[in-house]
């Protein structure tokens, strides 16, 4: 069994409420769920600039800039992914409480995950966006060419060919980037947000 040890932790003085007070705006997630290729880290980008412009605070986490950083050490197994999401969820958290709007680009492909996630985060400061591209799609823009390396059999465990995905059960919203242009989900999106943000 593990060591018990003595962690106690400290209140500061200055809280988010604080620090929301003097951005003029609460900390937020706003999550995106969805394929590879499916447009999460497009949407997010051009989101981003959209509130940077209103005055935002704003903050991009984005899967392949993090797994080349902090989560280096994890491959894409089950459970490397689930501590993927784990690690991202905590950043996010401490960056939702230093007063961020934090975007996140990772499949997350797993509901148990996003349930963790929503819980850990708290559920009034997180919006799950579901980028829902059929896998058909994403193969066929196949913008990295993972996809049929994938069906190849040079990548293992590929989500959508040889990893499961599982269709978001609660999302908040849904941009089909299938069906709407770039600037139509990011339109789409700031509608929703302006009651949320
Ligand atoms: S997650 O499943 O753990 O949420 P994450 O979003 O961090 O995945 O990483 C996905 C990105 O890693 C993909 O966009 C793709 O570029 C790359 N990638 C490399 N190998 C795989 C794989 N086996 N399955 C899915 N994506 C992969």
């Amino acid at each position: 069994m593990k060591e018990k040890l003595h962690i106690i932790p400290h209140n500061h003085q200055v809280d988010a409420q604080d620090r929301a007070r003097l951005n003029g705006h609460q900390g937020k997630t706003i999550w995106f769920v969805g394929l590879s290729g499916s447009g999460k880290s497009t949407l997010a980008s051009e989101l981003e600039r959209k509130l940077h412009e209103q005055g935002k605070r704003t903050y991009i986490l984005d899967g392949d800039n993090i797994r080349a950083g902090l989560n280096a050490d994890l491959d894409f197994s089950d459970e490397a992914r689930k501590e993927n999401i784990r690690r991202i969820s905590e950043v996010a958290k401490l960056m939702v409480d230093a007063g961020l709007i934090v975007l996140t680009a990772f499949i997350t492909p797993f509901e148990e995950e996003r349930r963790r996630v929503k819980e850990l985060i708290g559920e009034s400061n997180y919006i799950e966006v579901f980028v829902n591209c059929p896998l058909e799609e994403c193969e066929k823009r196949d913008v990295k060419g993972l996809y049929a390396k994938a069906r190849r059999g040079e990548i293992s465990n590929f989500t959508g060919i040889s990893s499961p995905f599982e269709e978001p059960e609660s999302p908040h919203i849904k941009i089909p980037t299938h069906q709407m242009s770039v600037e139509e989900g990011v339109n789409k999106l700031m509608v929703y947000l302006e009651q949320e943000l």
